[in-house]
């Protein structure tokens, strides 16, 4: 692509994020100083986070730090906008997951993206999905904290590199290692925590909500209150 075409395809990137924040009615995030201070290109820096998520990709490597790693079939960082407002950490991939190498792409993600989209009315791809753990567990399983503290350091770097405004801590997993507490889901679901200095919102896994539709009502709630922080 020539520098020109290059320049156009981002200003109308932009321009369609501006948009949806508009549509939103969020007021947009303000642009991250430029890195190189450079006066000429004012918009230099302002939407860098790619750049620091492939740095932590690279840095990912062809991860071998915990033993989920002989069992995996794809590493699964995570996907969306490096520049999102709003970021959902999940717990970690299952099986449609491990095969395509993305976050919530099975049934749960088929909730979380009726979610996002119905719901908060943004565009899924606005938004930066995560798990706690990059690697499938066995037939499942329940991450193990080995597991979870050879991943966290990763997902400590994405959060950083994404600055989002909120996170939303999707399920028990997520939702304790975010806010670093043992208490049970219902109880810290709905409440406004703190990570990293980004507010953090748990509220109920979508594979729960597969199971147990009535909770849907208070998973509307908390995304009633994400959308209050995100105009806030
Ligand atoms: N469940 C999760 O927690 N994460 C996924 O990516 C898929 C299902």
């Amino acid at each position: 692509m020539s520098e020109l075409s290059e320049i156009i395809a981002d200003l109308r990137e932009r321009a369609r994020y501006y948009a949806t924040l508009t549509d939103l009615g969020l007021p947009p995030r303000e642009p991250a100083a430029s890195p190189r201070g450079d006066a000429a290109d004012p918009a230099a820096g302002l939407f860098d986070g790619g750049a620091r998520l492939r740095a932590v990709r690279e840095e990912v490597g062809d991860c071998r730090r915990c033993k989920l790693s002989r069992g995996r079939h794809s590493i699964v960082f995570g996907q969306g906008n490096p520049d999102a407002r709003l970021m959902f950490i999940g717990e970690a991939p299952g099986a449609e997951e491990d095969e395509q190498g993305l976050a919530f792409v099975g049934r749960a993600g088929q909730l979380l993206t009726d979610i996002i989209e119905k719901g908060l009315r943004i565009p899924r791809r606005d938004v930066f999905i995560a798990n706690v753990l990059m690697c499938r567990p066995p037939d499942n399983r329940n991450p193990e904290p080995d597991e979870i503290l050879a991943c966290q350091p990763f997902l400590e770097q994405k959060i950083d590199a994404i600055k989002p405004d909120v996170i939303v801590g999707l399920g028990k997993f997520a939702g304790q290692w975010l806010l670093k507490t043992a208490e049970p889901i219902s109880r810290i679901r709905g409440r406004v925590g703190e990570y990293r200095g980004v507010k953090v919102v748990p509220t109920y896994h979508p594979a729960f909500l597969l199971r147990n539709p009535s909770a849907k009502k208070e998973v509307w709630e908390d995304m009633k209150l994400v959308r209050r922080l995100l105009a806030g």
